[in-house]
């Protein structure tokens, strides 16, 4: 059982400048909450609540005024901050105090996942005891993502941002890994574009036959937030679901009350946190 989670909220924002040159970007709005909140309920719908936030030299004090150290939302909050980006598996070596013996889930802290059956799968995927598990949905870009060729079920290659067509299927950033995840990153050697990568890390699970594949499904939303172009398009998506149908997209207290970690009390405190605006009437409601 999986019950400790990352989130990889690093990163430049470079394709963002001049937003992220004071902002980091997961601060920035997707329509009406900072994007962190949405990987942030993906965790907490996994029932995961212990929970370690990798940050930006510099950017501790801007995430902590937004979510200090989660007691608010019933879960466990930590911080670590990474000098620099050195890739996506650098968060097991920065992690490995917080993993400790544990296995654990990993999401970059730029993406967007939304389907009906998304909660499921997640408790699906935390029953994880050995290997690595990765989910997988069909883009029309491969040449962006991580990809992996399936053939009956099982991954049978993996290529970081293929320049030739391999496969449409790209490897989103969700991960779950068991312990083995912190000597395996260790292990690995920097790329061309002087990073770890994910995908030699997911290679070295394939190679011991310990990697396994599940599918969003196509009823199912992966979003990108990596362009300008992209991040507008995700909150276009948010704003058209939660006006249409009234409930909010990762509202990080409601996922708490239903999991049963905070109360009707927590709930009041956090609508006193936010003062008089949208998401707080939505929160009012809840307890209504
Ligand atoms: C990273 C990973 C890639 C994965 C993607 C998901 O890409 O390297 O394998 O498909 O995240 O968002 P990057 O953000 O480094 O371009």
């Amino acid at each position: 059982m999986i019950k400790k989670g990352i989130i990889l909220s690093g990163g430049m924002g470079t394709r963002m400048s001049p937003l992220t040159k004071a902002v980091n970007k997961q601060l920035l709005p997707i329509y009406d909450k900072p994007l962190i909140f949405y990987p942030l309920s993906i965790l907490m719908l996994a029932k995961i609540r212990d929970i370690l936030i990798i940050v930006n030299k510099g950017q501790l004090n801007q995430y902590k005024k937004i979510l200090p150290d989660g007691k608010r939302l019933g879960i466990n909050l930590s911080y670590k901050e990474q000098n620099s980006p050195k890739g996506l598996p650098d968060a097991f070596i920065l992690g490995e105090k917080f993993i400790g013996k544990n296995n654990v889930a990993l999401i970059l802290g730029d993406n967007f996942f939304y389907g009906q059956y998304l909660s499921s799968k997640l408790l699906e995927c935390i029953k994880l005891k050995q290997g690595a598990k990765v989910l997988l949905h069909r883009v029309a870009n491969p040449e962006k993502y991580g990809v992996a060729k399936v053939k009956n079920k099982k991954i049978i290659l993996i290529k970081e941002k293929p320049k030739k067509f391999v496969s449409d299927l790209a490897i989103t950033g969700l991960y779950f890994f068991d312990n083995k995840v912190i000597k395996y990153s260790k292990e690995l050697k920097p790329s061309k574009r002087k990073e770890l990568e994910i995908t030699d890390l997911l290679k070295k699970y394939k190679t011991k036959n310990k990697l396994n594949a599940d599918y969003i499904g196509r009823g199912g939303a992966w979003l990108d937030t990596g362009s300008l172009d992209d991040f507008y398009k995700t909150s276009n998506f948010v704003s058209a679901i939660e006006n249409r149908q009234g409930f909010k997209i990762a509202c990080l207290e409601e996922i708490a009350l239903s999991n049963k970690w905070i109360n009707k009390k927590n709930i009041k405190e956090a609508i006193k946190f936010y003062g008089n605006c949208n998401y707080s009437q939505y929160l009012n409601k809840l307890i209504k």
